[in-house]
């Protein structure tokens, strides 16, 4: 039986990879194609329906991107989204034309009757963004939305399946969005639904397993999530051609190097080299307290360790990198203020030698990647694992490094998030750890004086991680954890609740 395939045709708009996401997070297949792809090649693909996506050209330019016009006689359910409505009009007959202002933000959308909005109440919000307005429809069609400032914020041909949306149904702010979408799939292009993430394994380990038969592949793992997802879904294509190298630089929380190892080569079976090497890192560290300096320094010597380790296997055909959809938006961008050097690992690819880039993961979200990672059999721990920097506790030892104070968070972090766990807000709260900060200050404990290190506790909830608040955490819990903390680790005498959001704070210390 053919699989049900959704075509995302991309015209370049910002969004484009976020419909693909609604369109699995819906159970369906879906592939999203350049615009430029031949009529014979989206024929090939029997798609159940297709969407058109926005994007920042102008219909009316004479170099916009165009579709081929067979698309609308396939027979096949369209749906034009903002460009791709324009699109839809202007190439079936209607007008596109210019407005005094751009139309841009939450609007009031009044709904009309259309199996796109159905069960929907008349009036709900969208999200706009465009400049360029459907001014008339084409022959044959019926208007069946609006907003006050755009008088066809929706237009359809029933009998030839062809519907658009100015507004973007993809995004948050358009509530009722995704079940717009979902009407689609289901009641308009008859998909039932039945993809799911397992599928997408078994389809990117069959495709790989030809590509890459008999190469070498190299991954740089890390023990988070997204490399371990890549390393797993690699090494079911190419089994032992695959070797992952984990770089333990002694700056890792309180077991997971053991952890990592233990799931690498006990439960998958990996080729895994396991590189330890804390003196090496904790030598060049040493004396250094600028968080920048610690970056550079734990960066430069990652490379340095993966490079001689590397050199050991010799050439090898792939990298992978566990690179996932948010990474490629960000690092496109590169206009913003530095705050931090975050991306420490980005000069691997000038110091290996191979033929080519392999990201598995490029076009998936963080949630996607975990769904992946749970289908390939990844244990939970490791799947729900929050983000970890890359310089590891570096940046949560405030201060100069040392493996006392190293080992005191390491304990002190342990505890926090085992009770975080035990109170079941470990999936609610995105990113929560320890820092060891640089101070000490005088407490009490018996009858003795203390001059003991300050404990500082973070948790924060964001979905971007570019800006968050800070978590309310039940005093209760607060309260366990912090006698936890002064009675099992020695050396700490106080804690405290970091209560900033970001910005203006930042969500590490460092
Ligand atoms: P900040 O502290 O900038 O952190 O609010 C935002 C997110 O990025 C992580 N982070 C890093 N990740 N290398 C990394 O790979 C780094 O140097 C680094 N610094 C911060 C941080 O944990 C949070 O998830």
């Amino acid at each position: 039986m053919d699989k049900e395939t959704i075509l995302v045709i991309d015209f370049g708009g910002q969004y484009n990879q976020l419909i693909a996401r609604r369109v699995r997070e819906a159970n369906v297949y879906c592939e999203v194609l350049a615009y430029t792809r031949t009529i014979d090649e989206i024929r090939a693909c029997r798609p159940k329906g297709i969407i058109f996506t926005g994007g920042p050209a102008t219909v009316c330019d004479s170099d916009a991107p165009m579709c081929d016009k067979a698309i609308f006689e396939l027979g096949v359910p369209v749906l034009g989204i903002c460009y791709g409505a324009q699109l839809m009009s202007h190439m079936l007959g209607g007008s596109v034309k210019r407005a005094d202002s751009r139309e841009y933000g939450k609007m009031t959308l009044r709904l009309g009757q259309s199996r796109l909005f159905e069960n929907m109440e008349s009036e709900t919000q969208c999200w706009m963004s465009h400049t360029y307005y459907v001014d008339s429809v084409p022959s044959g069609f019926s208007v069946t939305a609006e907003t006050d400032t755009c008088p066809v914020a929706a237009f359809e041909n029933p009998a030839q399946k062809l519907y658009a949306v100015q507004f973007h149904p993809e995004v948050n702010h358009t509530p009722r969005g995704f079940d717009m979408l979902r009407n689609f799939l289901y009641g308009i292009c008859g998909c039932k639904g039945d993809w799911q993430m397992a599928d997408y394994a078994a389809n990117y380990i069959a495709q790989a397993k030809e590509k890459y038969a008999g190469k070498k592949v190299l991954c740089a793992l890390s023990g988070g999530v997204d490399s371990s997802v890549a390393a797993v879904l690699l090494s079911r294509a190419v089994g032992k051609n695959l070797t992952c190298i984990f770089v333990d630089h002694g700056l890792l929380r309180k077991n997971e190097g053991d952890e990592v190892e233990e799931v690498f080569t006990k439960q998958f079976d990996i080729n895994l080299i396991r590189v330890n090497c804390e003196e090496r890192f904790l030598s060049k560290l040493a004396n250094v307290r600028e968080p920048e300096q610690k970056r550079r320094i734990i960066g430069e010597e990652f490379i340095r360790v993966f490079e001689d380790e590397a050199n050991k296997i010799g050439e090898v055909d792939y990298l992978v990198q566990g690179t996932i959809y948010p990474d490629v938006v960000e690092s496109g961008s590169g206009k913003s203020a530095k705050i931090k050097s975050h991306h420490n690992v980005g000069a691997l690819p000038d110091v290996i030698k191979f033929k080519e880039i392999v990201e598995p993961l490029r076009m998936l979200f963080k949630d996607e990647v975990r769904a992946l990672g749970t289908a390939l059999g990844i244990p939970d721990n490791l799947v729900w694992r929050q983000p970890f920097p890359g310089p590891g506790l570096a940046v949560r030892v405030i201060g100069c490094i040392t493996k006392d104070k190293l080992d005191i968070l390491r304990e002190a972090d342990a505890i926090f998030r085992e009770e975080l766990s035990v109170a079941k807000l470990d999936r609610n709260i995105n990113q929560y750890f320890a820092v060891i900060t640089d101070m000490r200050s005088v407490g009490v404990m018996g009858d003795e004086r203390t001059y003991d290190y300050t404990i500082a506790l973070r948790a924060v909830t964001t979905t971007d991680f570019m800006t968050a608040d800070w978590a309310r955490i039940p005093y209760d819990v607060l309260e366990r954890v912090s006698n936890r903390i002064v009675n099992e680790v020695p050396h700490i005498n106080r804690i405290v609740y970091d209560i900033t959001s970001k910005p203006p704070a930042t969500i590490e210390w460092e």
